[in-house]
């Protein structure tokens, strides 16, 4: 009956604070609190952690991203660049975001993203050449983090001279994601300036010499009379060289980290590269880079009998529900060849599922095979140093590994 549910602050509930926990640890802390209710209390609202939970309130309309509370919560007076960054897609709701979402993605599907795959390999392949002879490697700095920035700038059509700008924005600009946003503001702001400068002469160039990239394609999406303007395509620009590096940095170590647990399963992948997409969708799940997202009910909004006031701020534990029992046979199996019931959840669900999925899936589909056959025997070199453990992205900091050189 409507109107008939408990609100979620008025249910006795187990309660559930992940932040600093290790990763063995959140997992028996989500399993402890799903083995009495479906929902959590947490230090800022609410968690779920089945997956279809997390599915069910991501594709909810009336959750909305809570990005957009980031300043809010830091303490911070909304500026015009924070009204700037309200309108990233990643904080974009409602028809404003339908209508950016369906404009953007003919040029994100497979077939789009396919032709960087040998450019792709090539990166792989050069960082490779750098410490394949020593037999050994700190694969965070070596491999993962030169990795993605040469591919975002590929796609959007950006000189080799100009990857280090790229890189440096990067990291100012991820400045946001750190607990000191009012001390990182000048930072974060005088990045995004300079991308915008950066891509906005880009668009210029493109509208009259169009090329085979990214920005080119945006330029020319039409429908129905509908155009990106070139602020809208600056925003793309910098919503994807922030959402496409450190997820994609964090989750090759991921990957790469536990298969050198499981020495067997890297010599297979060698052996047969064409097990490459079943080993990142079950690296993905059994450890994913992205380990959660939060929402906030944009209105009161009933879920299961139970009522999330206007406000309420309701996380998804997306690493909980890779391994949800109901839906993953086996769930603490990590195994590359097994064919699972579900898709993994770290590129989340609804209206905001990784507009770049395909460009990640292809990235570490490249790397995996090519570093498994390059870099035979692998092993740990000392002891992984993990980053500290928040909700967002996460991985190693450092992934010291051996293997066998090759024969001189
Ligand atoms: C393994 C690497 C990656 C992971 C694990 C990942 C994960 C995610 C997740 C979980 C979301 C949804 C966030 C939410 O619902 O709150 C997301 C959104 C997004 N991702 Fe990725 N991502 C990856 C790589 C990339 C790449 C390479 C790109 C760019 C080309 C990209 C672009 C985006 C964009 C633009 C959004 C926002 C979509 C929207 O709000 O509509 N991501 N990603």
């Amino acid at each position: 009956m409507p109107g008939s549910a408990i609100s979620a602050f008025d249910l006795a509930l187990p309660t559930l604070d992940t932040a600093g926990l290790e990763r063995p640890e959140v997992l028996a802390a989500i399993r402890e609190a799903r083995s009495e209710h479906w929902l959590a209390r947490t230090p800022i609202g609410f968690m779920l952690t089945d997956y279809r939970d997390a599915v069910a309130v991501l594709r909810d309309r009336k959750f909305h991203s809570a990005l957009s509370l980031l300043p809010e919560m830091a303490g911070l007076e909304p500026d015009k660049y924070m009204q700037n960054r309200r309108r990233s897609i990643l904080a974009m709701e409602g028809d404003e975001h339908a209508r950016l979402r369906r404009l953007v993605a003919p040029a994100f599907t497979p077939t789009a993203t396919d032709r960087l795959r040998p450019f792709m390999r090539e990166v792989v392949s050069a960082l490779v050449d750098e410490v394949v002879g020593q037999g050994r490697c700190e694969f965070v700095a070596d491999i993962c983090e030169p990795y993605p920035i040469p591919i975002i700038c590929e796609l959007l059509g950006a000189p080799k001279e100009d990857w280090k700008l790229f890189s440096e924005w990067a990291t100012d600009i991820f400045r946001i994601f750190n607990q000191d946003l009012a001390a990182d503001l000048p930072a974060i702001e005088r990045a995004s300036g300079q991308l915008e400068a950066y891509v906005l002469s880009m668009v210029e160039q493109r509208r009259s010499h169009p090329s085979d990239d990214l920005l080119s394609s945006l330029i020319a999406i039409e429908e129905a009379g509908d155009r990106l303007s070139s602020e809208e395509l600056v925003m793309l620009a910098e919503a994807v060289l922030m959402a496409g590096t450190d997820t994609t940095r964090n989750q090759l170590a991921c990957s790469v980290a536990l298969l050198s647990e499981h020495p067997d399963q890297w010599a297979l992948l060698a052996d047969r590269p064409e097990l490459a997409p079943r080993a990142v969708e079950e690296t993905m799940r059994y450890l994913g880079a992205v380990r959660g997202t939060v929402r906030v009910a944009s209105v009161d909004i009933e879920y299961r009998d139970v009522l999330f006031p206007a406000g309420t701020i309701v996380s998804i534990a997306l690493a909980g529900a890779n391994m949800d029992p109901e839906v993953f046979a086996s769930p603490d199996t990590f195994d590359i060849t097994a064919e699972r019931d579900a898709v993994q959840m770290t590129f989340g669900s609804g209206i905001h599922f990784c507009m770049g999925a395909a460009l990640a899936r292809a990235e570490l589909q490249e790397a995996l095979p090519l570093l498994a056959r390059r870099m035979p025997d692998l092993g740990r070199d000392g002891p992984v140093e993990w980053k500290p453990s928040t909700f967002g992205i996460w991985g190693p900091a450092r992934l010291p590994l051996r293997f066998r050189p090759p024969a001189p």
